[in-house]
Parts: structure tokens; sequence; C-alpha cells
């Protein structure tokens, strides 16, 4: 069949095979590029398919050739109906990693139940004995409790105040004033039981004591922080307290694999345009504003460039160079003080006439198509292709 891009607000509902495909093999060829010495060799990701855990994935499998399981929650496609982006990004890599000579297998299903964590295990234990890494990159609105069944929604609402600012939809390109209320009732518990710590610890808790981490084991999680800009409706808002929970738990983790010299690290990436950041009021604004900043100054990175330096500047160089609060920090180019300085004014001048000029929307919208494997450089969309891809090391 031929795909073309339908969208919804902020989502798209199609998704093209071999645009993700093409995505895909362009990030193996640049960890091909950038190996890691030192880096891991058998890897628990856990929201593998799409986004910074993709980019995980294939840095772990490309850098220092690892093996890998792939943990997400991805729709399959259906005859005339194609599968979502992260399927196909699955079905590209692995089909790449098993002619390549490297293990790939992935579990599609929710994460945060118990039968999932056990498939998981069960497959750990029969095909990699120990791993030695676990990177933890889901995003999900939702969450069921797997001991209480209770689900749990997460909110991004601002805390105590209305928050009054601009955004851009960038579909049309208009700017205008948005305001978001203030939570209320349980947003922020509920909040923080979706994207807090809980979830990975238990996933941690569960493989330990299945005794499958092996000596110095280390994972990581990813958080954010941001601009003052989005301060109220991100860091400081419900959002922003599931991410200090989530901070909070990786010196839990620490603790509780003291006898295997492991660690729980937490590391706070740039903002970058995924499907879960996309749907985040204001980012988009900030984020085409960003991206003009930061290519001018030619230090623009997606989500391979940041993975590719997490793992040979921070997790196995010499220094993680940790801040105040224990993290690593690969937003370090987001957050210096030229690039914000620069943001901050155009912020200011920021309209629908001027953005076209002054900030990116249209590196905005190219990463947002290519994220479903649309707009992608070398990729023939008139010609017909099989939307029923499978993922060759599926469980
Ligand atoms: P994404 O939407 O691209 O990836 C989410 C992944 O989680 C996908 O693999 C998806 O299949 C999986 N997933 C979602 N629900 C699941 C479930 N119930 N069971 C199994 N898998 C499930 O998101 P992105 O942006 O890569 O986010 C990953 C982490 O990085 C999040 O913690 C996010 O807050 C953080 N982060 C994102 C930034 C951004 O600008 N996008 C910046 C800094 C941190
Ligand atoms: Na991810």
């Amino acid at each position: 069949m031929i795909i073309e891009p339908r969208t919804r607000g902020f989502i798209c509902l199609t998704s093209h095979p071999v645009g993700c495909e093409q995505n895909v093999l362009n990030q193996i060829d640049y960890i091909k590029s950038n190996p890691v010495a030192n880096g891991p060799k058998k890897v628990l990701v856990i929201g593998a398919s799409t986004g910074f855990g993709l980019a995980s994935r294939i840095t772990s499998a490309y850098g220092s050739n690892a093996s890998t399981i792939g943990v997400f929650f991805e729709k399959p496609p259906t005859e005339g109906r194609p599968a979502s982006p992260g399927w196909y990004n699955s079905a590209a890599f692995e089909a790449q990693a098993h002619k390549d000579g490297l293990y790939a297998k992935s579990i599609n299903g929710d994460a945060f139940s118990n039968e999932i964590k056990a498939q998981t295990l069960k497959l750990i234990q029969d095909d990699l004995g120990k791993i030695d890494m676990v990177i933890y990159s889901l995003a999900s609105p939702v969450r069921t409790h797997p001991d209480t069944g209770e689900r749990f929604k997460s909110v991004l609402k601002p805390i105590g105040e209305t928050f009054t600012n601009n955004t851009v939809d960038f579909h049309t390109g208009v700017v205008k004033e948005i305001s978001i209320e203030p939570c209320s009732g349980d947003d922020i518990d509920n909040t923080i039981a979706v994207m807090g710590g809980e979830d990975w610890k238990m996933w941690i808790d569960l493989l330990k004591s299945a005794d499958v981490l092996s000596e110095d084991f280390k994972t990581v999680a990813y958080s954010y922080i941001g601009p003052s800009l989005t301060e109220a409706v991100y860091r400081k808002g419900t959002i922003g307290r599931a991410k200090d929970h989530l901070e909070a738990t990786a010196f839990e983790i620490t603790d509780s694999l003291k006898d295997i010299n492991g660690k729980g690290y937490v590391s706070v990436n740039k903002a970058l345009v995924t499907q879960a950041s996309s749907a985040i009021p204001v980012i988009p604004l900030y984020i085409s504003l960003l991206y003009k900043v930061m290519k001018e100054e030619g230090i623009h990175e997606g989500c391979i460039e940041q993975i590719e330096r997490l793992f040979n500047e921070r997790l196995y160089a010499e220094d993680l160079q940790l801040d105040e609060q224990g993290r690593i920090r690969v937003d370090d180019w987001e957050m210096r003080d030229d690039i914000q300085a620069k943001v901050l004014e155009l912020w200011k001048e920021a309209t629908t006439e001027t953005l076209p000029n002054i900030g990116d929307l249209d590196g905005y919208k190219t990463d947002f198509f290519n994220l479903f494997g649309f707009n992608v450089d070398g990729v023939d969309y008139d010609k017909d292709v099989n939307e029923m891809v499978a993922i060759p090391g599926l469980q």
C-alpha cells in the first residue's frame, strides 16, 4: 500500500515502515562511526522502540556489540493499517542486528505489569544469564499498578497557580497564548505513580532477587529539567514531581545494589521532539527556538547523538561529571548560559509572523514527521510498501 501521514492534533495515526527503517539505519551508521570503548555487553532496554530508548538500544548494540533485549508497548500492523512507528523501528533494528550477528530479542506488552516483568526475567535467564545494564526509558500517560490493579493517569499541569504563556501549533505555525489550570485532587500523586521511580525500582528489585545482575551493574533512567520558561508547567509542575521521585529512586537503587557494586543513575537529557514531548504545551515553541539557536552554534543533537555522548563521555568514561544532585547531565549544551539567553530573547519576539524566521519550525515539523517514518531523506513515498512487517526477535 501507499502510506501517507494522517495527523490528529499532536499525534500521527499512520507510520511508514521504510521511513522508520531508514531512521534506524541512519542511527546505526552514526554509532558505527562513534563506537563505545568498554561499553555494555548484555543490556535490557525498557522503552526500547522509540526516542531515547531506541537510541540507547542502538548505541549498546552497535557501540560495543551488546546483546539487547527490548521491552516496549507497540501496535502491530493489520492488513491495510500500519503499525505504530516503534513496531517498525524494532523490526528494522532486529533484522539488521541479526544480519550483523548480534543477539536481539523483544517483548511487546505493558512493562508495568508483573507478567511482562516475569517474561523478561525468564528470557534473560534462558538467553543471557546475567546482564550488566538496564536502560529505563518509558514515557506513558497511564499505569495500572501491578499489585492493586489501580489505574493512574499522569497530568501535565502547574501546581498552585494557573500558568499562562505562549505556545505554537506546529502544524499551522500559529503562536498563541494558552492558560493551564493548576492541578487538583490526586493529580500530583497520580503523576508520580506513572512517571516516578516506583516501577523502575520494581524491575531492579526483581532482577536483583533473581540474581541476574552482574558485578558493577549499571542502570540509567532519563530525566529533564529545562529552562525557567517552562518551569511552572514542567519541572515545577506535576511531571517535575515525578522526575524528582525518579531521581531520588536512583539513590535507593544504588543502596540496594551495594553487594554487587551496582549503580543507579539518572541522566538529564536535552529537549527533543518525541511522541512524548510533542504533547506538552509550550515545549514545541521552546524547542523550535532552541533548535534554531543550537543549530546556529553547531551543537544541535538528536536522540542518537545524545545517547552516544552519554555512553562515550559519561557512563563509560573516567568521569561521570555528576551535578550537585548526583545527576548525569547531557543537557549541558542546551542549558549553557549563552544558549538560554538567546532563546529567552527570541521568546519575547516570537509571534506567528516572526517564528518562521527566528525559530526552526521546519526543523520541528521534520523531526515530528520523521518520528513516524515520514519526510525521511532518500525514501520513495510513492512506492508500494508492505505494512505487514514482522519483528524477527519478538517473543
Ligand atoms: P518515547 O515516547 O519516544 O518512548 C517511550 C517508550 O516507552 C516507547 O518505547 C514505548 O513503547 C514505551 N512504553 C510506553 N508505555 C509503555 C508500557 N506501558 N509498557 C512498555 N513500554 C511502554 O519517549 P522519550 O521522549 O524517548 O522518553 C523516554 C524518557 O526520556 C522519558 O522518561 C522522558 O521523560 C525522558 N526525556 C525526554 C525528553 C524529551 O525531550 N523527549 C528530554 C529528557 C528526558
Ligand atoms: Na524511549
